[in-house]
């Protein structure tokens, strides 16, 4: 992975662009500001996640943090996506990971780096949010892709796992997707699970359905030390626990978890 190239003085260059960009994004609408706010906490939680990732891996520091780039700028989009179209709803705007590639480019913010290091940061940015990564793409460009959509799961995590206990005043639709909090679980939704696939947003119908894919995420983790991360934050059960009582629940809950184990 020779190639690559970040020196310690482009990271604090592009970690000081970062905070000023998102600065500019700063509304006084205390909605708005609180999504802006969300979104450039996560970017930064990310980055934590995937050094922690980076380092059980034993990767060096040059590869640490090309990594940590790539998770600095994965939601880079999200911050005009927001304040343009007043949604974090892909569907309903634009795709956020394909925006943030256009973002980088407008503002020329990896000039400072050569073609290929530009290159590869920006695909991992564009597919961090993808149903999958690309099988054809360089082994070098599914191992950084596949660890950013480690870190980023890993801190979505985290977020949802203690999200979802605190009362409904606190919670915003930003995060929820506009899903209804009804106590429905769909057919389809289930079927999936049980079948031990992955699940699309476009299954959506309501935030159990929105739980449920977010524990499918298991089937997309990558690394050995993500699924560690996950087993010993209890990340599923946490998620698990605000979902309605149900055999069918339990059972899909138990064949996750034994994925889980399998893999730790
Ligand atoms: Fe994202």
């Amino acid at each position: 992975m020779q190639r690559y190239q970040i020196t310690e003085f482009d990271l604090i260059n592009l970690k000081q662009w970062f905070s000023r960009y998102v600065q500019s994004f700063y509304s006084p609408d205390p909605m708005v500001r609180k999504a802006i706010v969300l979104k450039e906490k996560h970017s930064l939680m990310v980055c934590k996640e995937i050094m922690n990732i980076g380092r059980m891996l034993d990767m060096n520091s040059g590869d640490l943090m090309l990594a940590e780039v790539m998770a600095l700028f994965h939601d880079i989009g999200r911050f005009e996506q927001f304040t343009r179209y007043k949604t974090f709803v892909d569907r309903k705007s634009e795709n956020h990971g394909e925006l943030g590639v256009k973002v980088l480019k407008r503002e020329k913010t990896l000039t400072a780096l050569d073609e290929d290091t530009r290159e590869l940061i920006m695909k991992a940015v564009s597919y961090h949010n993808r149903f999958s990564i690309p099988e054809d793409e360089s082994t070098v460009c599914l191992y950084f892709s596949k660890l950013l959509r480690d870190a980023d799961k890993l801190d979505i995590f985290n977020l949802v796992s203690t999200y979802y206990y605190v009362g409904n005043s606190e919670r915003s639709a930003a995060v929820e997707l506009d899903l209804p909090d009804i106590p429905e679980v769909s057919e389809e939704i289930m079927t999936s699970l049980n079948e031990g696939k992955k699940i699309s947003v476009r299954q959506l119908r309501s935030l159990n359905d929105f739980k449920l894919l977010q524990l499918a995420w298991i089937y997309d983790i990558n690394y050995r030390p993500t699924f560690r991360m996950i087993y010993e934050r209890d990340y599923l059960r946490k998620i698990r626990d605000t979902l309605p009582k149900s055999e069918g629940i339990d059972f899909i809950y138990s064949r996750l978890m034994s994925y889980l184990r399998k893999n730790i």
